[in-house]
């Protein structure tokens, strides 16, 4: 990896098992592009404090999900791979940038407005709100050039650019300027029980039927599309509804097909088709991920050797640029 290759960084929460949307949307492409960046991957974990987590469960979910991105084809010696955690600079920069952040920015942030009217504001953290403020501390830390997420994120990444230059414009040019890379097949992978509804993990856990797990059985994953939501037609048509269309996207993401193709595959054909259809090329694509993933979690020192040393290569680069603020901003 030559070292004027662009930077990117991406991170993911540790909340639950990453699922299909989480791969379509990221992790795939993380992996495919990893020779042509700088790569940094984190595992967020002090973003899953945001919503209630129980501490056994955020503590091997971190293991999990480290398991899945290297089964995924995050390569150590491509990539950095760390938690957040392991670098207390994240949290230190996102105070700094918390205070120069209107109120107003956070108010607008679809994420935070669904999440807290879902829960109700008596009942979410602060940490829920300046969510944002981390993410871009994460980001801004490493003078990141590109980081490539699901369309979901869009308008955290948006706020994290427009924060560098309010910063920027003030003290200097202390940050580089991120841009988000959102590719167009599967930035959107919606639920398979609420097609109205993106994918979620935190969905995910209280309605298993709403997103397939890479981790998840062959069985568990035919018998979820089985179940998915389509609509009352007997056969697939164009234009489809939000169920069957989700159905079909998933398939061409994971297959690599144009539209043209999946709808000249399945028209006329019985939804029953569709799904098992779905189904098996989503556990073909998995399948090497799953054994990959079995290996991997025979040696949780290891794996957590990898996160370590990953942190310990991290820290002077995080330091560096925290240092930068705290004497731009007059705390040094
Ligand atoms: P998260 O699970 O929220 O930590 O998301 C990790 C990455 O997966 C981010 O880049 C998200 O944009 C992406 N992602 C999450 N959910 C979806 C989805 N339903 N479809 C596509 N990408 C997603
Ligand atoms: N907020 C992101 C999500 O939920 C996760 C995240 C945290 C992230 N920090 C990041 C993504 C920095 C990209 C860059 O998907």
């Amino acid at each position: 990896m030559p070292t004027t290759a662009p930077r990117v960084f991406s991170g993911i929460q540790p909340d639950a098992p990453a699922h299909i949307g989480n791969y379509l949307g990221a992790i795939r492409n993380w992996a495919r592009e990893q020779d042509r960046y700088n790569n940094i991957f984190c595992i967020v974990d002090l973003h899953s404090l945001t919503l209630p987590i129980d501490p056994a469960t955020l503590r091997e979910q971190r293991l999990v999900l480290a398991a899945t991105l290297l089964a995924s084809g995050i390569d150590p010696h491509k990539s950095a791979l760390f938690l957040q955690s392991d670098i207390p600079a994240h949290s230190e920069l996102a105070w700094i940038l918390e205070c120069f952040t209107p109120m107003g920015w956070l108010e607008r942030m679809t994420q935070f407005k669904e999440r807290s009217a879902r829960l109700g504001n008596e009942r979410v953290g602060t940490g829920l709100f300046t969510y944002p403020a981390l993410m871009a501390a994460d980001i801004l830390l490493y003078d990141t050039n590109v980081v490539p997420v699901g369309e979901d994120q869009r308008q955290h990444i948006e706020y994290t650019r427009d924060l560098a230059k309010r910063i920027n414009q003030r003290f200097g040019e202390i940050f580089v300027i991120p841009e988000a890379l959102i590719k167009e097949a599967g930035a959107r992978i919606m639920g398979l029980d609420d097609p109205e509804a993106k994918m979620s993990k935190s969905i995910a856990a209280s309605s298993p039927g709403h997103a397939v797990m890479i981790i998840d059985s062959p069985d568990d994953i035919r018998r979820k599309f089985a179940r998915a939501q389509t609509d009352a037609e007997p056969a697939v048509r164009f234009p489809a509804g939000p169920g069957v269309t989700n159905l079909l996207e998933i398939y061409r993401t994971v297959r690599e097909l144009g539209w043209e193709q999946v709808k000249e595959e399945f028209a006329g054909k019985p939804y029953s088709e569709l799904k098992r259809g779905v189904a098996e090329a989503v556990i073909e694509a998995l399948r090497p991920i799953q054994e990959r993933y079995r290996e991997i979690r025979q040696d949780d020192a290891g794996l957590r050797r990898t996160l370590k040393e990953s942190a310990e290569r991290l820290a002077p680069i995080a330091n560096a640029t925290l240092t930068r603020v705290q004497q731009a901003v007059g705390l040094r």
